[in-house]
């Protein structure tokens, strides 16, 4: 378990041979995989393991409105709902969604609202849930790069996906992806996301302490890194249908 209580942070978020504590160099992402389709019961499903984060999103809809007040009689409406099991992390986390996932779930229905055409679905709701089982760091982020995936293999039009990832600075030096540690014990962090059909950041938040200056350098570094976690979300929805293809060949099903 990588998260520390405060007193306990590190001096040094780097190794004697320059790497991060967890050996990645700095513009190294953690090892990500995804799958899609791993939830019977919801209309799409996505599970990523990040590091040490391991995240479900099973996403509805359209489906009708509940409670009916909510519903817009003009356009679809999408409700996030982001949680953290209260296993997944160190303290003991109160199982009552507290302020900080209400917050969460807000950003991340802001950065997914762009690719939907909520237009086309006026009356209902779309609703994608995210159980966060383990956090390690970048969960907000981590969430948002598979809630995308949920929706699209729910076959939920999407103009296009979007992809989340988090730079910072941690000991003077500007990372991509911070962990649990580098996040808590680092200078800054920076969460972003992109939609990939305007290619527009649709998430920037920051917290701690940098030069603006150096806005340029982060985003640049992390639009690497979003392009390289978005060929991977692209490999997890076409693998499903290659397996699907695989198994129904030319209508003959192998056993
Ligand atoms: O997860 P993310 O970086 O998007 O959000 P954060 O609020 O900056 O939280 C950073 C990390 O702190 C989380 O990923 C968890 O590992 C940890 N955390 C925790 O230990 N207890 C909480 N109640 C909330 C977060």
């Amino acid at each position: 378990m990588t998260l520390l209580i405060k007193d306990e942070y590190p001096e040094k978020l780097f190794r004697e041979d320059g790497k991060r504590l967890d050996g990645r160099d700095l513009k190294e992402l953690r090892p990500i995989k995804l799958e899609v389709g791993i939830l019977n019961n919801a209309d799409g499903s996505a599970y990523l393991e990040w590091g040490n984060n391991k995240i479900f999103a099973a996403v509805y809809g359209p489906r009708e409105v509940h409670p009916h007040h909510l519903a817009k009689p003009d356009k679809g409406i999408l409700r996030v709902f982001y949680r953290m099991a209260t296993f997944s992390v160190f303290e003991r986390k109160r199982p009552a969604p507290g302020r900080r996932e209400k917050e969460i779930s807000m950003i991340i229905t802001d950065c997914l609202e762009p690719v939907l055409f909520l237009e086309l679905y006026p009356g209902t709701s779309f609703e994608v849930f995210i159980d966060v089982l383990d956090a390690d760091g970048g969960t907000r982020c981590a969430s948002t790069t598979v809630a995308a995936l949920a929706l699209a293999d729910a076959g939920i039009p999407m103009k296009s996906l979007v992809t989340s990832v988090a730079v910072g600075k941690i000991d003077g030096k500007i990372v991509v992806d911070l962990s649990g540690v580098e996040d808590k014990a680092g200078e800054a962090d920076l969460p972003c996301a992109i939609t990939w059909f305007n290619e527009e950041i649709s998430l920037l938040q920051f917290d701690g302490d940098m030069d603006l200056n150096e806005l340029d350098t982060f985003l640049k570094l992390a639009k690497d890194a979003l392009k390289e976690i978005y060929e991977m979300q692209l490999n997890a929805l076409k693998s499903k249908y290659i397996t699907i293809q695989e198994k129904y060949n030319g209508g003959q099903v192998k056993q």
